[in-house]
Order: structure tokens, then sequence, then C-alpha cells
């Protein structure tokens, strides 16, 4: 089944599959679109780390949407107590939902939450098989996601300061293997401002993977 992907901004991002909508890292502050939280309607929101750039607005949005919110388990108990729906799982972890399999991988990563930890996930939402990485730093293990849940995009970040750099996340891509990658988190401040271009020709040239850019506020058409 096809699917819809639009970049909103940073690490933030929905697919539309199956008739539902998969809300990203939620964080809008600064989007082009101008997109605010009332304006997003959403069924599952996932949510990578507690840092403001991720979790973002995703308790308001959970509330307006009756959406449930994926994540770990110290996110999902606090998001809970602002009195949101959430299905609480954790590193390793894997679940069948109405609309496929998640898996939650590890990311080397501050949580932003006392007690808990950042991760990214692997989605099967209704066919389309994504990894998206969240906030991580390079790591050896990446290798094994694409043994244990095959998928066809690699949503990376390659800003550097926070998370891997370009370099990195070329060699991100060759552990990964995915069809295409979808690079983000990168050119939102300063600190972050990286030649995508660059990225996509050494990917390209040293991996089997296409890299797709896609700027914010930008919808394309996933496999
Ligand atoms: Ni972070
Ligand atoms: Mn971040």
């Amino acid at each position: 089944m096809s699917a819809k992907f639009h970049y909103i901004h940073h690490a933030c991002f929905t697919v539309e599959a199956g008739g539902k909508t998969f809300l990203f890292d939620p964080f809008l502050d600064g989007n082009p679109e101008g997109i605010q939280a009332k304006d997003i309607k959403a069924d599952y929101i996932f949510v990578s780390h507690g840092h403001g750039d991720h979790l973002g607005s995703a308790y308001e949005i959970a509330k307006a949407n009756d959406a449930t919110i994926i994540s770990t388990a110290e996110l999902c108990y606090q998001a809970e107590a602002e009195g949101c729906k959430a299905h609480a799982m954790h590193l390793g972890g894997t679940c069948m939902f109405p609309f496929g399999k998640v898996r939650v991988a590890m990311a080397f990563h501050g949580s932003g939450i006392p007690g808990g930890h950042a991760c990214g996930f692997v989605v099967d939402l209704y066919g389309t098989k994504i990894y998206f990485a969240g906030d991580t730093a390079l790591y050896s293990d990446m290798q094994l996601l694409p043994k244990l849940d095959p998928f066809t995009y690699a949503i990376l970040p390659i800003g550097g300061n926070f998370t891997m750099d370009p370099n990195d996340a070329a060699i991100a891509a060759d552990f990964l293997k995915a069809k295409y990658v979808i690079p983000i988190h990168y050119n939102t401040w300063p600190v972050i401002a990286q030649d995508v271009n660059a990225y996509k020709a050494k990917v390209e040239e040293t991996t089997s993977s296409k890299v797709i850019i896609v700027n914010p506020s930008e919808t394309i058409e996933l496999e």
C-alpha cells in the first residue's frame, strides 16, 4: 500500500497510510508552514525522546485527537500523567499494532527525561516500512536492524553536534542497507547546518541506497 510522507521540519513529519495519520516527533516551533498543534490530526504519535525539539507538542496533539503516544515507558508514564493515551514500550521491544509491527530501536542519545532512554523506531505502517532513527550517535549495532525487520526507508539525522554528522550518517546508511535514505535534523539552526547535497553524493557513491532530499513543507509518496 502506498503512503504519503509530509516533512514538517527538523525531525517532525507525518506519514499517512491506511487511512490513519502517524505523527513523529512533533516539534513545531519555526516550521515554515506555520503549522500549529491545533492544525494537526493524528491517530498515533511516535516520540523518540523527551528533548523539546522532539517531544514538542505531543501531549497537546494527543489529547486533542485522542491519539496514542508510542514511546519508551518513562516518557509514556509522563504522557499518561498529563492525560494522554499512551502505549509504553522499551528498547528492543516489539509489538503488533492494528497497523503493523513496531520495534523500539536503540539510540545513543540523552532521554530528556529522568531515568529514561532515547530511542528510534522501526515501523510497518500498513506495509510501508520505515526506520526512524530519532537523535542518535552512529553505533555499530545499527547493522542488526535490517536483519531483524526489513525496511525500505531510513530516516536519519545528519546535522552533527547533537547527532550523527553527514560522514557518520553515511556509514549508518551503509549499515542499514535501506533502499532509500531521507536525511533530517539539519539546517534548523546554524549549529546543525550541513550540505545535504554532499551527503547525498557521498551515500550514493559509497552505498547502494538512494538519498531522497525532502525539504520542510514538502510531501512525497512512499512505497
Ligand atoms: Ni535530542
Ligand atoms: Mn534533536
